[in-house]
């Protein structure tokens, strides 16, 4: 990808705005990308990851904007659609001042873009960027921020596997399936606590065998696969793809034996199509961004002075939103992943439209 000449209006030809941030002093190079005003603020992470070139960190920016969108929309939230990206290396690059003059920037949008954590940012510099901007969320607990949202994708996740369980096996519980989690990190550990409380038996995997050791320490009664292939290819009733994107490859789906797949990861299919032929191997693909919403719901929830508890009760609303997602893919004949579209952008046009009723404050 690194050598293909990007052209920002065409790739990004339904964002509305994307803003290109330079600080040579403190070597910010930051792309904010704003999808979609339509039902409020943008609000999406800041990912700070050493791309291998400008056009990949453009392509990167615009795709996860546009996923923050239709997440916020079937999420049911007054948001619109934002991320962001820092180019270089967190581990060499990261400072306070880089961080601030970050948030300088964000300041500059006015509002139009909120900020938060993701890959290589943390609560305690979105700390530092609240220094010099009002638009921050993901804070630290200290700072009246939401913390760790691992804790609500996890719930969430859980809650859209009840549904596709409802579906696949008449009722809404994982007990005496087996189910096996790819990738136990934050979001991951925090799954399998709730497979194994609602009885279900967990296989993990993960590349990072401390990450497994920590599990194992919590559920001595969890087993282990040595790899993600070795996973997938053992006798599943629900896989939860919990690691990277791009987890159900063409590969991955015809060797699968799963009857469902819901897990927290985004982008998980590969490529279009892949939503096709899980459904045609007949298997119940709940779509990744109506299920990992939760997070997103809990650092949401903090731009109204955060409780835990509100937006946990708001976090159990997945299970409704999954089931009205295979609701509309069987009644329209389309994959979950296409119903999950449609519903996503019938929210953003039906209630974005209603910007157009003038109001005498602006708004
Ligand atoms: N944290 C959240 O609130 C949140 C919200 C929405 C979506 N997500 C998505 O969920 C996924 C997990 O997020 P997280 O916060 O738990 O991240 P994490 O980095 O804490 O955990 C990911 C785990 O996957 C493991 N892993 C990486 N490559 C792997 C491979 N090839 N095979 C097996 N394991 C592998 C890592 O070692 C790590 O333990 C990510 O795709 C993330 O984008 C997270």
């Amino acid at each position: 990808m690194s050598d293909v000449t990007v052209d920002v209006f065409e790739l990004g030809s339904e964002h509305e705005q994307v803003v290109f941030c330079n600080d040579a002093a403190t070597g910010l190079k930051a792309i904010v990308a704003i999808h979609s005003t339509a039902l409020g603020p943008a609000l999406g992470g800041t990912r700070f990851y050493p791309y291998a070139s400008t056009a990949d960190a453009i392509q990167d920016v615009l795709n996860l904007s546009r996923g923050m969108s239709y997440k916020a929309s079937l999420a049911g939230l007054d948001l619109g659609g934002g991320k962001a990206v820092i180019i270089g290396d967190p581990a060499t690059l990261k400072s306070e001042a880089l961080l601030r003059a970050y948030g300088r920037f964000v300041q500059s949008l006015g509002g139009r873009y909120y900020t938060a954590c993701d890959v290589g940012t943390f609560s305690a510099d979105m700390d530092d960027v609240a220094r010099e901007c009002s638009y921050v969320t993901g804070r630290t607990v200290a700072h009246g921020g939401a913390g760790d949202s691992s804790v609500l994708t996890a719930y969430g996740v859980f809650e859209g596997m009840r549904a596709a369980a409802e579906v696949a096996w008449g009722a809404p519980s994982v007990a005496g399936r087996v189910v096996g989690v790819a990738g136990v990190g934050k979001v991951g550990r925090h799954l399998v606590r709730h497979l194994i409380e609602d009885g279900a038996s967990v296989v993990v995997t993960d590349v990072h065998r401390p990450s497994v050791e920590r599990v194992l320490d919590e559920f001595p009664q969890v087993t282990v696969a040595g790899s993600t292939e070795e996973l997938v290819a053992t006798p599943l009733d629900i896989y939860a793809p919990c690691a990277l994107g791009g987890a159900l490859t063409d590969e991955v789906v015809e060797v699968l034996s799963a009857r469902i797949v819901c897990g927290a990861a985004n982008n998980q299919l590969a490529h279009p199509g892949v939503e096709k032929m899980l459904e045609e191997r007949g298997v119940l693909y709940a779509p990744d961004y109506c299920v990992n919403s939760g997070g997103l719901i809990q650092v949401a929830d903090e731009l109204e002075g955060f409780s835990f508890d509100r937006a946990q009760q708001r976090a159990s609303g997945i299970f409704d939103t999954t089931r009205n997602v295979f609701e509309l893919a069987a009644r329209d004949g389309v994959p979950p992943a296409v119903a999950a579209d449609r519903l996503a952008e019938r929210r953003m046009r039906d209630v974005g439209r209603l910007r157009g009723i003038w109001l005498s404050n602006g708004a």
